[in-house]
């Protein structure tokens, strides 16, 4: 039976027994969809001195579950690990569900008690989460509606990817999206810490990558001086993340079950990293970071092998920094020109029995692979990656295609194709009510309709589509704010696509969702597009 028709039966109970309006208002709108939502008669009520109970291995999800309660509901409520009075432990963290799936789990709520069980720490802490978009938005009581869940989610990649080389967004700012992220159930966090136009990421090596690729002339991208905040002292444009500032991130992150992505670009979208060491670029610079949006020759240096010293260098620090399994490299937009031009790159080319410079690109990415399994670590790349020979064991990003191609060929892939993942995209075929955006068109239905399982791909490779993944350039958005507005609602429709079962897509009943979350964004301080243009009567098919 699917959950929406579950619902509908239940909610027409519950309506007979107090009043169509009470039952439209206490309607669940848990984002991402649950596999199965029951809902029953009656609901709990959150009082001040109840307390958390949490199983071995269940604290720090209880100590998440109070905090959040405290800032939804203003109530304090306490983690204890042994049973009190059963009218004290009424809300339930245990670990130890049969549920075989790692982030699934069972939430109960009942008039007197709430239970998540499930097998993992991240099961529990999805279920709190469900949990938590249950508590009413704007309600004078804490009433809990009665429901049965059982969840589970479609992919393991529920990615977001943030562009802060474009514009540097402060640590807090990139703490207030993991949060974000883990109310809707996201787990992968694809830092994207260097382009053309910045470098993010202290390395103690290599100063200058901060000292100097961190920072622009002015904001660039023809923006109002004011629109951003992210000046140093000296007035120059840009900043980076110490290492202990990415540690702290990557500890908020792991605290929500999100492993961080670090990517460092090679071999194009390096004018930043040449900027500050041009010694490792083909034509030895010079290079700037004051640079429009584009693909430009900031390009490493392939014949050259203090390149890859560097790179591995580089790697080293990385590494150490990120303890989830993942380094991006890019690879995406490499111009050839220099290349074509430098004798040592012409040599490398000789001597490798290479026909093209597209070759060269594979060479470079299969080496790096070799240093990125050294430092224990799986390689992801854009789809550009596979022109030149894909290495053996990378995951491929699919922006512009070649998804099927390499699932068939056994490598794993994350799917955030142009047309329906660039949240750079506008939200309105009117731009006179838009902020300005880089172009494009992506409505909040299309995130919601795309399917990221390529049609044709046989069952036998559909393991390797790890899940889809929303890509924020930031060109044109200088605030944090307009970085949330970019986001929301269409990151509510991508969770939805990454974690719901594929035939439980209804648009009328995700756009009364949609509303409830936004109301529940209002509440927590987030910004995002209106839903006045919403239209739950759309036709089905792409927008
Ligand atoms: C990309 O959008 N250049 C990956
Ligand atoms: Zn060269």
């Amino acid at each position: 039976m699917k959950p929406h028709r579950q619902f509908r039966v239940f909610a027409s109970i519950i309506s007979l027994l107090a009043g169509a309006p009470w039952a439209e208002a206490q309607a669940p709108a848990i984002i991402p969809l649950p596999q199965t939502t029951e809902v029953h008669p009656g609901h709990f009520m959150l009082h001040a001195g109840d307390k958390i109970l949490a199983s071995a291995g269940a604290e720090e999800t209880a100590h998440y579950l109070s905090a959040e309660l405290r800032r939804r509901a203003s109530v304090n409520l306490d983690v204890i690990s042994q049973p009190g009075p059963a009218e004290v432990n009424r809300i339930q963290l245990l670990l130890g569900d049969p549920n075989p799936a790692p982030e699934g789990y069972t939430l109960t709520v009942s008039p007197g008690a709430v239970i998540i069980k499930a097998r993992t720490p991240a099961g529990l802490f999805y279920g709190a989460q469900s949990l938590l978009q249950l508590l009413p938005t704007g309600a004078a009581d804490e009433a809990i509606p009665c429901v049965q869940v059982e969840d589970q989610p479609r992919f393991r990649w529920r990615g977001l990817m943030l562009d802060v080389s474009r514009h540097f967004f402060s640590k807090d700012e990139v703490e207030r999206l993991l949060d974000e992220m883990a109310w809707h159930k996201l787990n992968m966090f694809h830092w994207h810490l260097v382009d053309d136009q910045g470098w993010r990421i202290e390395i103690k090596k290599y100063p200058r990558l901060t000292g100097e690729g961190a920072w622009r002339k002015a904001i660039g991208f023809g923006l109002d001086p004011k629109a951003g905040t992210a000046y140093g002292a000296d007035g120059r444009y840009g900043g980076y993340y110490t290492q202990d500032d990415i540690r702290e991130v990557v500890a908020y992150a792991q605290a929500r079950h999100i492993t961080v992505v670090p990517e460092i670009e090679m071999p194009g979208h390096s004018s930043a990293a040449l900027m500050a060491y041009p010694q490792f670029s083909c034509t030895g610079g010079p290079f700037t970071t004051d640079l429009p949006g584009g693909v430009f020759n900031g390009v490493y240096c392939a014949g050259n092998e203090d390149t890859f010293a560097f790179i591995d260098d580089i790697l080293t620090e990385v590494s150490a920094l990120f303890p989830g399994p993942y380094i991006h490299i890019g690879g995406d937009e490499v111009p050839v020109d220099n290349w074509k031009k430098c004798p040592k790159c012409q040599a490398r080319l000789h001597r490798e029995g290479l026909a093209r410079e597209s070759e060269l690109e594979g060479y470079f990415i299969r080496r790096v692979e070799k240093l990125v399994h050294a430092h224990g670590k799986r390689l992801v790349g854009w789809s550009e990656i596979r022109e030149g020979g894909l290495a053996d064991e990378a995951t491929v990003m699919d922006w512009v295609g070649g998804a099927t191609e390499a699932a068939t060929a056994g490598h794993d892939v994350v799917m955030s194709p142009l047309a329906d993942c660039y949240f750079d995209h506008y939200q309105s075929l009117d731009h006179s009510t838009e902020p300005r955006a880089i172009g494009g068109y992506l409505p909040l239905r299309q995130v919601y309709q795309f399917e990221p399982m390529p049609t044709n791909l046989p069952a036998r490779y559909q393991e390797h589509i790890l899940g889809a993944q929303a890509n924020v350039w930031t060109e044109y958005m200088p605030s944090f704010k307009h970085v949330q507005y970019m986001v929301f609602p269409r990151l509510c429709a991508l969770a939805e696509v990454d974690w719901s079962p594929k035939d439980s897509r209804q648009w009328a009943d995700f756009c009364r969702r949609v509303r409830a979350d936004c109301a529940r964004l209002d509440t927590l301080g987030v910004n995002h597009r209106s839903l006045s243009d919403l239209d739950e009567k759309a036709p089905a098919g792409r927008p």
